[in-house]
């Protein structure tokens, strides 16, 4: 492919790649992606994935998310990819790891796994210059019918809002139809943080909703990469953010779960692009 061309250029062709990026096609201020830019794109988040499939083969009672984090760096070392969250915006670490109440950008640390205990990894890698993203939750031993049902309610919303990532809809239809399907089971969608277009750069534009909103948003375009990433609750949708300035845990308590999925919009439809070598397996639903 086009990209794996570009990956002995020289610092001098690096630098004009810059200024190339400047001038890339954009849509309302989202960045159009050609081919190429797609395929560096559906490789970086193949890795992203493929690191998830081993988190899942490797979280137990006992695991220390410290671990987690080293595995992460280990994973990049061996892919030859950099980690995209360490360093970014601040962010500590390679890989967030929030358990239970923790919402989003838990820090990884010495806190031992526990029997029961549900734990969201967010994972993120820059492969040639392209950003892969994408998150799962995981059961840790044997948890509740009601950690359970959190889970699978919220990686099906991932699956419904991906569903209207569609040339020609508008961005909220996402926000929109995963709402309407959280709530109807009975749980709340997070409000403080959204999905994001996702490209050289891990937040572009549009922002992504996963909740309902008044108006109109930006409408999707072949070409445009989105980061689709419900965050649900058993309770309340309010979050509060520990004094570390990250960590984001429910006003409540109460759990929360987190999926995400970078999608390709494309002629064909939504395309999801973080796939593992094991295939798009749906992790908590059948
Ligand atoms: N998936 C998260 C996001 O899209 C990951 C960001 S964590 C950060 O915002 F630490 F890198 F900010
Ligand atoms: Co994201």
């Amino acid at each position: 492919m086009g990209c794996v061309d570009l990956l002995n250029v020289n610092k001098s062709i690096r630098s004009s790649l810059d200024l190339w990026h400047r001038f890339m096609k954009k849509y309302h201020g989202a960045y159009i992606k050609n081919v190429h830019e797609i395929a560096c794109l559906r490789e970086a988040d193949r890795l992203v994935a493929n690191f998830l499939d081993l988190v899942g083969d490797t979280v137990r009672v006992g695991l220390k998310t410290r671990e987690i984090n080293e595995m992460a760096l280990d994973f990049c070392n061996d892919n030859h990819v950099k980690p995209a969250f360490l360093g970014y915006g601040g962010y500590p670490y390679a890989v967030c790891t929030s358990i239970n109440e923790v919402v989003v950008h838990g820090f990884p640390s010495e806190v031992e796994l526990k029997d029961g205990d549900i734990i969201s990894v967010d994972f993120g890698v820059e492969y040639q210059g392209f950003v892969g993203d994408a998150a799962r939750t995981y059961p840790v031993g044997e948890v509740s019918p009601e950690a359970m049902h959190l889970m699978r309610v919220t990686e099906e919303s991932l699956y419904v809002g991906i569903e209207q990532a569609r040339h020609g809809h508008d961005v909220y239809d996402i926000g929109r139809a995963i709402q309407a399907y959280v709530n109807a089971k009975g749980l709340s969608v997070v409000r403080k943080y959204v999905g994001h277009g996702v490209g050289r750069k891990m937040h572009e534009k549009p922002e992504v909703p996963n909740f309902s909103c008044q108006g109109t948003g930006l409408i999707l375009h072949t070409g445009m990469v989105i980061a689709i990433e419900p965050m649900v609750t058993l309770g309340t949708d309010n979050v509060d953010v520990l004094d570390d300035g990250w960590t984001a845990v429910t006003l409540d308590g109460k759990w929360a779960a987190h999926f995400e999925h970078s999608v390709a919009i494309t002629p064909n439809g939504p395309q999801i692009l973080s796939i593992s070598d094991r295939g798009l397996n749906r992790h908590t639903i059948a």
